[in-house]
């Protein structure tokens, strides 16, 4: 399913119908349609759960009706209930369908139950939009609908920008106000209750005097975490919880990860041989993935605020490790040395007040005497070539003087710029350092159509070894899809 910017609206493409949602205006918009069609493409195949849900919309969705409201028209989605309940037995959230099965009837509240989770589907696939762009903030989407058509539509499309529901019902207030106290709003995220960089989005629904507010996922964050929810039902709004929860789980990950373990979100990404391996013999490893892929890769890179290497990978490839795609932000690059033998002609290097890389090396205090004035030295020097260097104490896990990954976190976590999340692209020494600190959260593997034999060509992961299959890292939440060329395996690290 594509998204678009055509003309006044937003068209979501269906393979047997196509739906136009109105375009805000763009005082609400904040964002050119140049941008937002940017963005379409920016989400594109990024979540794995949005595209199956995607798909699952592709298959049962069979016409679009429209109301006519003056000068407006409200669509509405007309489903093939069969189609589905078979489709939607791939969600977790499928009690009602489950229910249906038992019972063999369409009763009127089961009815209204899908007609729920089609509605959540929509406001998730519009949370997207703000792919890469809302930093600490949540991507959040939301419809409010008029009998059971969809009368606007909103999105949290920047960091500091209007919250998805607020967008959604000053957009509905702007053309259609007189129906908003007989509507109901579908949102991602719980409403918040409190004032941040935007008013207290419960209070904006209950002034409004929306019927009834359905919720996917409870917000963690403290200052909201039930609360927002509570005020609502207080107000005398019906309020329905946990509607598609498993789709906010997968497209939130950072959020959520950033708000319950406190810490950056951490992902291992490689691309890798049908025969398991991250390079040849002789370290070459352009390209082992297809185009498809690789774009995956630059999608992957605008959502993570960081990005980290070895200097193996540094040295032996050059990397620019920037989005290359219209609108993507380019994530901060960080190079990690312990030697500290790296080129200035470097691409990270040379450039350095541009990408703003910073390197985490040991700090020289940790260091024997010999090494120490030569170390020093090296750091000046890429100081003076712009670089930031974070300066860190050494691995417990290694007798050579390389930076321990637990240090350069906390570090990073005290910077002016602290990560939200960290795409960690390799060498394979990396990635076994990470594991063997236990700070890997989730994987992207790519998996390439092509293999390459030979006995030292890099595996994805070399770190201490793990001897008992028993004690295996397995990975939950795991999905899988193919990619033209390529499979890419996803999943949370234990
Ligand atoms: N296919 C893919 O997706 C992919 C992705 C990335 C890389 N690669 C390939 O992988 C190869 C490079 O892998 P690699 O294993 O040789 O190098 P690497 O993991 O990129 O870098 C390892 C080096 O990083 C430095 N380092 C600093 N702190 C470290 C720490 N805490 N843990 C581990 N290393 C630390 C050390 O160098 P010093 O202390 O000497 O500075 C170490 O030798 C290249 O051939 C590259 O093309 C493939």
């Amino acid at each position: 399913m594509r998204i678009e910017v055509k003309g006044k609206n937003l068209k979501l493409n269906f393979k047997k119908t196509t739906i136009l949602l109105p375009l805000p205006c763009p005082e609400l918009l904040e964002i050119s349609k140049e941008e937002l069609n940017h963005r379409c493409n920016l989400r594109e195949n990024l979540f794995p759960t949005i595209s199956m849900a995607e798909q699952i919309l592709d298959q049962c969705l069979v016409d679009v009706e429209y109301l006519n409201l003056g000068t407006y028209r409200l669509p509405k989605m007309i489903i093939d209930y069969k189609s589905y309940l078979v489709a939607a037995e791939v969600l977790e959230d499928s009690i009602a369908v489950r229910k249906y099965n038992e019972s063999r009837l369409i009763d009127s509240q089961i009815i209204i139950t899908i007609r729920h989770e089609v509605h959540m589907l929509l406001a998730y696939i519009l949370s997207t939009l703000g792919v890469g762009h809302t930093k600490s903030n949540p991507l959040v989407g939301a419809i409010i609908t008029y009998e059971d058509h969809i009368a606007s539509w909103g999105a949290h499309l920047n960091y500091g920008s209007l919250h998805g529901e607020a967008m959604a019902i000053k957009n509905c207030d702007h053309k259609l106000g007189h129906l908003l106290k007989s509507s109901k709003l579908y949102v991602t995220l719980e409403p918040c209750c409190h004032q941040g960089k935007q008013p207290p989005c419960s209070k904006l629904i209950i002034e409004k005097k929306l019927t009834s507010v359905i919720i996917s996922l409870i917000d963690p964050n403290k200052k909201v975490a039930g609360k927002g929810m509570r005020l609502l039902k207080e107000a005398k709004i019906q309020v329905t919880d946990n509607v598609l929860g498993s789709l906010g789980k997968d497209v939130n990950r950072i959020f959520l990860h950033n708000h319950e373990k406190n810490r950056s979100f951490i992902a291992m990404k490689y691309a890798m041989t049908l025969d398991g391996r991250i390079a040849t013999d002789s370290g070459h490893s352009k390209w082992i993935s297809g185009d498809l892929a690789l774009r995956h890769t630059h999608r992957l890179r605008n959502l993570y605020s960081h990005i980290l290497i070895g200097a193996g990978t540094a040295s032996m490839d050059n990397p620019k490790l920037n989005c290359r795609l219209e609108s993507g932000l380019s994530p901060v690059p960080i190079i990690c040395s312990g030697s500290l033998n790296l080129s200035e002609e470097l691409y990270l290097i040379r450039n350095s007040k541009v990408s703003h890389t910073h390197i985490a090396t040991v700090a020289p205090e940790y260091l024997p005497r010999s090494m120490k004035a030569p170390h020093e030295k090296k750091i000046l020097n890429l100081r003076a070539n712009g670089c930031t260097m974070i300066l860190c104490k050494p691995s417990k896990h290694s007798d050579k003087f390389i930076p321990s990954l637990a240090d350069l976190l906390y570090k990073l976590s005290i910077s002016d710029y602290p990560p939200t999340s960290i795409l960690v692209e390799g060498g394979s020494h990396i990635h076994g350092m990470l594991v063997c600190e236990g700070l890997a959260d989730y994987c992207h593997i790519h998996i390439g159509s092509k293999l390459v034999s030979g006995l030292t060509a890099k595996l994805p992961v070399s770190g201490p070894p793990i001897l008992d299959m028993g004690t295996a890292l397995t990975l939950s939440s795991m999905t899988s899809r193919t990619m033209e060329t390529d499979i890419i395996v996803e999943g949370h690290i234990g």
